[in-house]
């Protein structure tokens, strides 16, 4: 069953056709990591398919019940603990203090977030707390689908991996659908059921390509093969590393 379809969805930028041709559907409880070079256009399909910007043409079809957006930066609120930030996804539920106070911590707990980093402001937090900071509060509201829209660029590699595994767990756990962006293929292998590739001008997705295993149960040497495997072998990927964004004009 399909829980998001883009049909034929494409969008232009003051008149400049960023998107075009777009066909892509993901499946209830798959996470589908959508790759493509810098500049390509893979947030701006994000933010379309997820309802954040109105597209010019095509159809967007979501089955899903709720869904969650987590940015690359943490968009936290400053003036508020990482508690009450996580807090903010539960606003509009109206909840009891005490039931609140308890999604809160359950939430936290499946991201690793302790007591005490809780009580913390995000100023006094590191980039990857305030990363789960951020995944938390997008959880907290319970969604069934999730969009990452390159959410552990900026964190370090060791980081970017516990992350990464936090991720896989959750999805596998609470059995969540979901569009994960990133142009680091390797994050794309180690974490999605299915990788499609936008094209290098965003005039299409290219290839769509199931990985082997399930996420989770590859290990170093299966995802460093695969993702090599990929890079070199299918043609689909040979545009991936390409970073030259002044060529995309
Ligand atoms: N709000 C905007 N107004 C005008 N151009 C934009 C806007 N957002 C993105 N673009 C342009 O659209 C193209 C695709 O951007 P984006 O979706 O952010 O790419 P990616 O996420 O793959 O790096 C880029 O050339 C970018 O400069
Ligand atoms: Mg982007």
């Amino acid at each position: 069953m399909n829980v998001l379809k883009l049909a034929d969805v494409g969008h232009a930028f003051l008149g400049r056709t960023v998107l075009d041709t777009i066909q892509l559907t993901v499946e209830a409880g798959e996470l589908v990591a959508l790759v493509g070079p810098s500049g390509c256009g893979k947030s701006t399909l994000a933010h379309i398919a997820a309802g954040l910007i109105e597209h010019r043409h095509g159809h967007v079809v979501r089955g899903y019940r709720r869904h969650a957006v987590i940015f690359q930066e943490p968009r936290l609120m400053p003036w508020a603990t990482a508690s009450d930030n996580i807090g903010l996804g539960l606003v509009r539920h109206h909840l009891k203090g005490s039931i609140r106070r308890q999604k809160v911590r359950a939430v936290a707990e499946r991201v690793s977030l302790d007591l005490h980093d809780l009580e913390k402001f995000p100023s006094q937090l590191s980039g990857g707390m305030r990363q789960r900071t951020a995944i938390a509060r997008a959880l907290v509201a319970e969604p069934d689908f999730m969009f990452f829209d390159e959410p552990f660029t900026a964190l370090d590699v060791a980081l970017k991996r516990r992350m990464q595994d936090i991720v896989i767990d959750t999805v596998a756990a609470c059995g969540l659908s979901g569009l994960f962006i990133t142009h680091d293929l390797s994050e794309a292998v180690r974490i999605a059921h299915r990788i499609v590739v936008l094209d290098r001008h965003g005039r299409g997705i290219v290839a769509s390509r199931t990985v082997p295993f399930a996420p989770g149960a590859r290990d170093d040497r299966m995802v460093f093969d695969t993702a090599q495997g990929f890079l070199t072998e299918d043609r689909a990927f040979a545009h991936l590393n390409d970073c030259d964004e002044r060529s995309l004009a």
